[in-house]
């Protein structure tokens, strides 16, 4: 073997290792329909797909010729063959990716645009922060949930929020409930799988018994009764919502260096339905409608500056259900428009939890 070809077989190995670990297929497979066939049998048998139509095919082949030109190309990120496979991108919206955070700010009149606004971090000097964060480091950042057919991303990323902050002010780190806001919240700012404000959960949660585990009340994606038996021993007591200044990476990092970082962004991008791993970059549109955690930010040997961010559908979305978003560009929005609402719950270091005796 001449080192031409030993360098051409460690590429392939490396090609057919990443490929393995998504979606296993040859590329011979896309030319021809029955090839394809055979790709959707094995995604169908894969995630568990009972059903199987003419309808569903022709939106799986859409979709994985998408994806597979898209991987060719040399982009900073790459996409992959995941559960969405078979949705149009209307229906993945729908679906999993619909809190209607804009509709809902317009209705409660959530945001003030408020240039003078203050939060707890704006004083701090922005060059005092570290080079990289990343809150999974400091036991404050739970294992990645899954939504399922549900509106309720605004649910994960505020209760996210909270198991942070939670975390950093007592030093235990619990998994905490989104069912208790779906059930018991009848302040219209959420509506369960309707979708909802990220900022009406912490206020939510300051105005009445405080947020239980999820232990005690577990997710179901649907709305219940409210039922207090589930409340629980161990009820987290919040001090109420913060804006974190729009349109502002500093203030955004500012706050993001101190405790985890819920906001809303727009989802409505093949890239993002597909993301697999790398820093993504885009493209996508401005109408906020999904709601995600900023855990960290860190760079890339290249410089390539990013945000570490947790979303909730399952390990199997993105880097283990995670997604790394580009920061540090001219862009006063950000990507997807996520500096459009960032919050964060209010929780003083004197504010205890309720714990039953
Ligand atoms: C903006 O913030 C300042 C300082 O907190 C406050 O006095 C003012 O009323 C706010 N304006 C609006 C429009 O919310
Ligand atoms: C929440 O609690 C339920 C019931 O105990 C459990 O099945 C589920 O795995 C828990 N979820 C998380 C994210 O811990």
């Amino acid at each position: 073997m001449d080192i031409n070809m030993i360098l051409l077989f460690s590429l392939c190995l490396v090609l057919t290792l990443r490929v393995a670990k998504s979606f296993d297929y040859h590329e011979k497979e896309l030319d021809t329909e029955e090839g394809l066939a055979g790709m959707y049998d094995r995604w169908r048998d894969r995630h568990k797909v009972a059903e199987k139509s003419a309808e569903r095919f022709n939106v799986f082949k859409h979709n994985v010729r998408m994806i597979h030109n898209h991987n060719k190309m040399d982009k900073p990120y790459k996409m992959k063959i995941n559960q969405f496979a078979t949705m149009t991108k209307r229906e993945f919206i729908d679906t999993f990716a619909d809190s209607k955070l804009g509709h809902y700010a317009q209705l409660y009149g959530a945001r003030k645009n408020n240039k003078t606004l203050k939060s707890s971090y704006n004083d701090i000097d922005i060059k005092t922060l570290p080079k990289r964060w990343d809150w999974r480091e400091h036991n404050a950042v739970t294992p990645v949930k899954n939504q399922g057919q549900c509106g309720s991303c605004f649910a994960f990323a505020a209760v996210g929020a909270v198991e942070g902050i939670n975390a950093i002010r007592t030093g235990e780190l619990v998994t905490l409930s989104e069912q208790m806001i779906m059930d018991c919240d009848t302040t219209g700012r959420t509506n369960a799988c309707g979708g909802g404000l990220v900022c009406g959960v912490y206020q939510w949660i300051h105005e009445h018994w405080g947020l239980a585990t999820n232990e005690s009340y577990p997710y179901e994606p649907r709305k219940g009764v409210c039922c207090g038996a589930k409340f629980g021993k161990y009820l987290v007591i919040l001090d109420g919502n913060e804006y974190i200044l729009e349109d502002n990476e500093e203030a955004f990092m500012k706050a993001l260096a101190n405790q985890p970082v819920s906001f809303a962004m727009d989802p409505g991008a093949d890239g993002f339905m597909f993301y697999s791993e790398g820093v993504y970059i885009g493209p996508c549109g401005m109408e906020l409608m999904h709601a995600m955690l900023a855990v960290g930010y860190d760079e890339d040997p290249d410089g390539t500056k990013y945000y570490i961010v947790k979303n909730s559908w399952g390990e199997g979305w993105g880097e283990g259900g995670y997604i790394r978003m580009r920061r540090g560009l001219p862009l006063k929005q950000g990507i997807c428009n996520m500096y459009a609402q960032p919050n964060m719950p209010l929780k003083y270091p004197q504010t205890k939890n309720f714990i039953a005796p």
